[in-house]
């Protein structure tokens, strides 16, 4: 089924697009959405300035700097930098995390006290490539540089205790797909029959619809326990990392860490910084996803647990995100095709699909409606879309922008989306009037191209 996309939907696309930006926008930076998440999320951030670089490129810089002024002095750049607003009504807020006085958070700052994908590098080279005024892209460029810098520091200090270039994450919020299969065993494995919980108020069941498609309440525990492990320990990185029970190497995560020290090699380079260290991890990290993590079976990269030191089996998009980056050898990249157009990810003529949800719909884990366990989210598929084009595979990387475009033009800018084409379950789902769909469907209708195409990048 192709989907036409005429310039009078794409205008109007454009226009809505910028509205719920707008609408997001508090005069400092770009809530997620207005009541599910009024505060500013760090991948968010990322892919919002990549709408913003086309329209309004000082919003799109100050939106990272607003980011980055909240960075500890370690390197970490929070998950939540939090408002001041008093209606932002959100578990878990600001005095929750108790990171206030913390050794290392900046004065002032109101954040929470764990990190997201590292996508920052690629996505300042991405908005240096696209703003006019080149006098300041050098200001920001010299800006950015040292402080991405200092999180993938952060990152490969704290985060790689093996020092194999693989990071892990320590809480689910961490990967940016919170909800996802892949954490369910090392959840499963958090014994909480002995612990006594903080008393806490959940916040994102404001409709009973949403409801049905959060995380259940014995993941919230858990998510709560691990937060309060953090602040027990004061955010000390050594306390916590011999203590935590939940310490995983998302291929997600990685690949995005891959791609932005992609970036900051070339930003260093024109910036004629000495870029050999980036060189080093990069190179490590790369071999390690596929000596550790590629599984020749299912093709597809896999994530590995540091606490039961085992693999977890993909089932899941990001076992597919390695694309985004240069992980992959071609042929891999051709399997991983492959994997991607089997009935799971791609459906079939009797079980017609949108591009791609987010956990194969044949896995026992898929879930149609629960939050990362199916539905279609426009951040996946935009980087998903980045990667097919940049191991060549053109036809399929244009369906899977026509199919986000689509979904956008029929339901409104929905947080996630049902994968099954069929009208009776079409929806858009969790909050609408959020930013990150409308960010990348500026980029979407703006570039037919992906980065890679467009800037010649290796
Ligand atoms: C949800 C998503 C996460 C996102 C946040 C704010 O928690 O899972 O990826 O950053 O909302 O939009």
């Amino acid at each position: 089924m192709t989907y036409s996309l005429t310039k009078k939907v794409r205008e109007k696309l454009e226009e809505e697009a910028r509205n719920v930006l707008d609408f997001n926008y508090n005069g400092r930076f770009t809530k997620p959405a207005p009541n599910l998440y009024p505060h500013q999320w760090n991948w968010d951030a990322g892919f919002i300035a990549l709408g913003y670089a086309h329209w309004q490129p000082e919003r799109a810089w100050s939106e990272l700097r607003h980011l980055f002024e909240a960075q500890w002095q370690n390197g970490m750049l929070p998950q939540i930098v939090f408002g001041t607003e008093w209606e932002a009504r959100y578990f878990p807020g600001s005095d929750f995390w108790q990171t206030q006085g913390v050794a290392g958070v900046p004065e002032g700052v109101q954040s929470s006290g764990i990190t997201m994908p590292p996508v920052h590098g690629f996505c300042v080279w991405q908005l240096a490539k696209l703003d006019p005024d080149k006098a300041r892209v050098q200001k920001m460029l010299h800006y950015f540089y040292p402080k991405i810098l200092a999180l993938h520091q952060y990152l490969y200090t704290f985060r790689d205790p093996n020092e194999e270039g693989l990071v892990y994450i320590r809480h689910p919020w961490e990967a940016g797909t919170d909800n996802s299969p892949l954490w369910d065993a090392a959840m499963a494995r958090i014994d909480l029959s002995a612990v006594s919980l903080p008393a806490y108020e959940r916040q994102d069941l404001q409709n009973s619809r949403a409801a049905e498609h959060r995380p259940q309440q014995a993941d919230y525990d858990r998510y709560v326990y691990l937060v309060d492990l953090f602040r027990k320990h004061a955010y000390n990185e050594a306390a916590i990392a011999a203590e935590c029970p939940f310490k995983i190497q998302d291929p997600l995560f990685n690949s995005l860490l891959i791609w932005s020290n992609e970036c900051l090699i070339d930003i260093g380079k024109t910036l004629k910084q000495e870029v050999t260290q980036l060189i080093e991890w990069n190179e490590l990290s790369i071999y390690s996803m596929n000596e550790k993590l590629w599984n020749e079976s299912t093709g597809l990269y896999d994530a590995y647990d540091l606490v039961s030191r085992e693999t977890i089996a993909c089932t899941t998009l990001s076992g597919l995100m390695p694309l985004v980056a240069p992980v992959p050898s071609q042929e891999q990249a051709e399997r991983m095709a492959q994997t991607l157009c089997s009935a799971g990810f791609w459906g079939t003529d009797a079980n017609p699909l949108y591009c791609v949800p987010t956990t194969r719909v044949d896995a026992t884990a898929y879930q149609p409606e629960r939050y990362w366990r199916g539905p279609v989210w426009i951040n996946a598929n935009w980087l998903l879309w980045q990667g097919l084009q940049r191991y060549g595979f053109e036809k399929m990387a244009k369906q899977v922008r026509l199919d986000s475009l689509e979904l956008l033009a029929r339901h409104g800018f929905f947080e996630y989306f049902d994968a099954r084409r069929d009208a009776q379950s079409a929806a858009g789902y969790g909050t609408d009037q959020f930013s990150w769909s409308a960010a990348l469907c500026l980029d979407f209708i703006a570039n037919k191209k992906s980065f890679h195409k467009l800037f010649n990048q290796r």
